[in-house]
């Protein structure tokens, strides 16, 4: 596949397009269809490569996957699950994070299980210290080698009390793969609360387990001797429907997302109407647009769930270099996401970085070298450049950023968006943008 984007930008985004389930719900419930004792069915699936790579690890350990990639449906058979070839599953792995999640259901139907060297996107250190610490709490026993990390089960894993020192995703998701078939009742304080980790309860409810949430995320899991396969369609991307909010914003233009949904996207909602947009929520979707007029400067932080989602600040950060005045945007839950920042200075943004908690509240990034709070001057125009894909949403941001540039911009190692964003170059072109492969 050729890795080049040539595009001419300048041009406002106008037009309608759809986005599927979410990317990072639907990789954990794949993973959910191990625990069951018959197959699944998830729906709303959409064509990305992380969902490639998730499929692959599961046909190495003996799932059965059959895809419908136009319905979106995909159906998932653990009948025969078996051990996977340490090799394989770090060629399948490439650089996805999910091997992680598979420890907990492959304990409990095999007894063992194996993490290659972890990628992801390159965001910061990304380390996986809380999701080693859940698993011994459940009595497993960790064993670092040179490929990678062991882990066994030398009994049936006992529930257990956990508190999170930062309610991370992962780790919520690790604990609640986990804990659903361990012995006993497992708590957890501390945990995260995302939307997507709620669809995930929703799944594994569905297959028989018990989990309750209370509203001081606390989350309780009373363990069960077997589980089913489920039926589920999946909710839709708020981090894709953002991006595309956002892309709106950063033109000029007008996009009806089809698949966004208001509650899931309150918070990203309010403060796109800070910054000065302009959105209808509708039956099946939600219109994004710049209404014209300047757009305003804002102080922003990132949080976890309901705070504004780290993901999104990316591409917002693209609009608010079109916004009059200083906006500040302090990151809190990963200690370098301003990387992308370097190549919109290169196009003419006025961005700062700094390693001061700014406009907020300190948080644990403050007082070290983290470079995790921006200020950004605006509005400047924004000039074609050629441009190197860092991450998946940082990528992403920099083709919005040549979107709204004037002239041909150059998009380098465009392959990684399709990571996490379905069909982007046909949504492109429906979105009458002027883009062609190299
Ligand atoms: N952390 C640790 N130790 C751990 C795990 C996490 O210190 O063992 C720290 C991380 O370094 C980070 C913070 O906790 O500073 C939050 O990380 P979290 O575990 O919540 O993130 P994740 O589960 O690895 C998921 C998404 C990310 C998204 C974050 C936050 C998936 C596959 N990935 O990552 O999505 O940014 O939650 O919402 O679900 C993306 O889609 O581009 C993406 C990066």
């Amino acid at each position: 596949m050729n890795d080049l984007l040539y595009v001419n930008g300048g041009t406002p985004l106008n037009g309608t397009i759809t986005v599927r389930g979410a990317k990072n719900f639907v990789s954990k419930a794949m993973v959910a269809s191990l625990l069951g004792e018959g197959p699944s069915v998830l729906r709303n699936v959409p064509q990305i490569r992380d969902v490639g790579v998730v499929t692959g690890l599961l046909e190495l350990h003996g799932v059965k996957v059959v895809a419908d990639e136009v319905a979106g449906t995909l159906h998932l058979d653990p009948t025969d699950v078996e051990s996977a070839h340490v090799a394989d599953i770090d060629a399948h792995a490439g650089s996805s994070r999910i091997p992680i999640l598979f420890c907990g259901p492959l304990l409990h139907r095999l007894g063992e299980a194996f993490i290659p060297d972890l990628g992801g996107c390159r965001i910061g250190d990304r380390p996986i210290n809380y999701h080693l610490d859940i698993l011994r709490q459940f009595g497993a026993v960790v064993d670092k080698r040179e490929q990678g990390i062991h882990i066994r089960a030398p009994r049936r894993l006992q529930g257990t009390k956990i508190a999170l020192p930062y309610p991370s995703v992962g780790a919520t998701e690790q604990l609640l793969l986990t804990a659903v078939r361990a012995e006993g009742i497992t708590e957890l304080s501390g945990a995260a609360i995302e939307p997507e980790i709620m669809d995930l309860i929703a799944v594994l409810q569905k297959m028989g387990a018990i989990i309750s949430v209370d509203t001081d995320r606390v989350i309780r899991i009373e363990g069960v001797d077997k589980l089913m396969g489920y039926q589920h369609t999946a909710l839709g991307d708020r981090i894709e429907a953002a991006s595309w909010g956002s892309a709106a914003l950063a033109t000029g233009g007008d996009i009806t997302v089809k698949g966004a949904t208001q509650p899931e996207m309150m918070t990203f909602l309010n403060t796109f109407r800070k910054v000065g947009g302009e959105f209808e929520v509708q039956e099946d979707g939600i219109r994004f647009y710049h209404p014209g007029g300047d757009l305003n400067a804002i102080v922003l932080e990132t949080a976890v769930h309901p705070g504004f989602m780290t993901d999104w600040q990316q591409p917002l950060v693209v609009a608010l270099t079109q916004a009059k005045g200083l906006s500040i945007v302090h990151e809190t839950v990963y200690e370098n996401r301003f990387g992308f920042t370097d190549a919109l200075r290169g196009m003419g943004a006025t961005i700062q970085v700094y390693k001061e908690c700014l406009g907020g509240l300190p948080c644990r990034f403050g007082q070290r070298n983290f470079h995790h709070s921006a200020v950004i001057s605006g509005p400047t125009p924004l000039s074609a450049a050629d441009i190197e894909v860092p991450d998946l949403r940082g990528g992403f941001s920099h083709l919005i950023a040549a979107l709204a540039a004037k002239g041909t911009s150059t998009v380098r190692g465009i392959g990684l968006i399709d990571r996490g964003y379905e069909y982007f170059q046909d949504k492109l072109d429906a979105l009458g943008a002027d883009v062609s492969r190299g």
